[in-house]
């Protein structure tokens, strides 16, 4: 009977060992998870504040008015102060819009009448013209020195109102105005018939 009891006792210290040893070994494993947690949350932490910092940045950038690369935008007609006409010339005339509505990142020159693509991107133009002359009417779009679009009338035996619109893809420095053909005229009325606008769709810093 004795010796029941002593085996039994020995065997529950037995157990109560390897539970211990288990216990340690869990335990072990938790305080390593543990570890890992926190450094996952500290690392975190920082990149969330470096987040809200770069956050908080554009917000001050807004509020000063800083204009983003991405913001590009202008609307431009003809500067006048009577009932006047823009031609006809003698030979083809870029037109210069020197009245300048919007011009938010200042791609658009007004002495020259020429749009500067300021980033690689996708670019919206319009332009509208009240336009006449003897041998045709209107306005041609160019893209550097290439004619993309037209709004004329070859035989225009009165003044026309014409508009045209196209989306281009364009790389940084290309240009993009609107040239008056020699004999044709625009109307630079106080109404502001004739217009050229235009603006970034979506762009890339590339
Ligand atoms: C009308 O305006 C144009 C452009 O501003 C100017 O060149 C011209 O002299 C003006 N004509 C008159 C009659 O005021
Ligand atoms: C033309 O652009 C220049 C330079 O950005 C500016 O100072 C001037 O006010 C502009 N003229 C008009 C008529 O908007
Ligand atoms: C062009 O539009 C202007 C302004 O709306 C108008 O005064 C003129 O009569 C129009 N011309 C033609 C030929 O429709």
């Amino acid at each position: 009977m004795k010796t029941a009891v002593a085996v039994l006792l020995l065997l529950w210290s037995g157990v109560v060992g390897v539970v211990a040893a288990a216990e340690q070994s869990c335990l072990t494993e938790v305080r390593a998870v543990q570890r890992e947690v926190i450094a996952l949350v500290a690392q975190q932490t920082q990149e969330l504040q470096l987040a809200k910092a770069h956050v908080e940045k554009q917000i001050e950038d807004l509020k000063n008015g800083a204009v983003r690369p991405s913001n590009v935008a202008f609307s431009a007609s003809l500067f006048t102060n009577n009932d006047t006409h823009i031609g006809p010339f003698k030979t083809d005339q870029t037109l210069q819009f020197n009245l300048v509505f919007t011009n938010v990142g200042n791609a658009y020159d007004n002495s020259t009448g020429k749009f500067t693509a300021p980033l690689n991107g996708v670019y919206q133009f319009s332009y509208h013209v009240y336009a006449g002359g003897d041998n045709g009417a209107g306005a041609k779009l160019y893209h550097n020195e290439d004619q993309v679009v037209a709004a004329y009338n070859h035989v225009a035996p009165h003044d026309i109102n014409t508009s045209q619109s196209v989306i281009l893809t364009l790389e940084k420095g290309d240009t993009v105005s609107l040239l008056l053909e020699a004999g044709w005229w625009v109307a630079s009325y106080l109404g502001h018939l004739t217009t050229f606008s235009g603006h970034l769709l979506f762009g890339s810093l590339d």
